[in-house]
């Protein structure tokens, strides 16, 4: 069997920054409760005249990944996409992605597993690649978060949380067995879908899509949380899944160089790097930065690493993410 190996990452985030102060105009906040309670300054959404989208942020963090990686889009044989923000209803970001690169009628895979999406993506682009069905594979996670935000007092429970931001990563065969992907792990306890989630536009039981007196529904078209809820199963969660890891791979906490966890909350970070006993220097957040870009989050976070020349050969970096579905993943990969 084969192994993978991530050969290069990018990412791209819009230009136009959203600090909490602009929140403040919108919203009854204030900058002290979300940098309290969250650690998020700012995140980024895209303005209309970005004519930003899912699949275009995509396709710049793409580049970039390609381009470390020294490939090009014709040497990829599959794209596996995560998102929760799709461009259109249907079909996925993939299919628009895949066209933007010319890569003629090579297949696109769209996945839904929300903040644990990419880590999703990672494995099932790890299956096709160890067992030499595929070399090269671009692996994405990219989200359009803003225009589902209620932006005022009755949505500020979520609407302080999240941005925009794409990330990408190309994963190729490794001829090392020691080296690459050592494992991923993945769950769903879908008994928690709606402490989490966004009803409309939805399928589930209605005789159309657009239905009368939607738009005064507005708990079901804007994102809903149980925020209590949801983190006390991530602070929980998210350390019992790396332990899983590291256990499928004989290694212990003591062995992990980076843990990147997903970043939805900088106090869920502090949390599971303190239940994990590790040095700070152990732990990367950006999420002061971006808010919570939800797929985009982990390759985001590999992509400035990557930048900053905080990769080293031989590292091991545990990745770990927890989210709507509920869903929760981890990876360990030894560079
Ligand atoms: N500004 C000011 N006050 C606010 C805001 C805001 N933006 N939002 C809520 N409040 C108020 C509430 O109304 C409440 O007021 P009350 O006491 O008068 O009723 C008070 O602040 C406390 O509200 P809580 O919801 O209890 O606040 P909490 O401390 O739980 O923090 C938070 C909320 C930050 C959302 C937290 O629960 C959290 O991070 N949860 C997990 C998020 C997460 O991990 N999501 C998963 C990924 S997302 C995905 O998969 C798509």
């Amino acid at each position: 069997m084969f192994r993978s190996k991530i050969t290069g990452a990018g990412h791209y985030v819009p230009e136009k920054i959203v600090t909490n102060a602009d929140l403040e105009k919108l919203m009854d906040t204030s900058d002290e409760w979300i940098r309290e309670r969250t650690g998020i300054e700012e995140r980024r959404f895209f303005s209309p005249e970005e004519k930003g989208s899912t699949a275009k942020m995509a396709f710049r963090a793409s580049k970039i990944a390609m381009e470390r990686a020294q490939i090009n889009a014709d040497d990829l044989d599959a794209i596996v996409f995560a998102t929760l923000s799709s461009d259109l209803y249907f079909p996925g970001s993939g299919a628009l992605l895949q066209d933007m690169l010319g890569m003629d009628t090579k297949p696109a895979i769209d996945l839904r597993a929300q903040c644990s999406g990419f880590i999703y993506a990672l494995s099932v682009a790890d299956q096709f690649i160890k067992t030499g069905m595929y070399k090269k594979i671009l692996v994405v996670g990219s989200e359009t978060q803003h225009i589902a935000l209620d932006l005022t007092t009755r949505g500020r429970n979520m609407g302080v949380l999240f941005g925009d931001g794409a990330g990408a990563v190309v994963l190729e065969t490794c001829e090392d067995p020691n080296k690459g992907i050592l494992s991923t792990h993945l769950h769903t306890q879908g008994k928690h879908a709606e402490v989490l989630c966004m009803q409309e536009p939805g399928s589930n039981g209605k005789e159309h899509i657009i239905y009368e007196g939607m738009h005064e529904m507005y708990e079901k078209i804007s994102p809903q949380m149980d925020g209590q809820f949801v983190f006390k199963n991530a602070i929980r969660r998210m350390p019992e899944v790396v332990m899983e890891a590291l256990q499928a791979n004989n290694l212990g906490v003591e062995d992990i160089d980076m843990l990147l966890p997903h970043q939805a909350n900088l106090r869920i970070s502090q949390m599971v790097q303190r239940m994990l006993k590790l040095p700070d220097s152990k732990i990367y957040n950006n999420i002061q930065k971006y808010g919570n870009t939800t797929s985009a989050t982990i390759p985001i976070m590999l992509s400035e690493l990557w930048e900053q020349g905080r990769i080293k050969e031989d590292q091991l970096f545990a990745l770990t993410a927890f989210g709507s579905g509920f869903t929760w993943a981890s990876a360990l990969i030894r560079w």
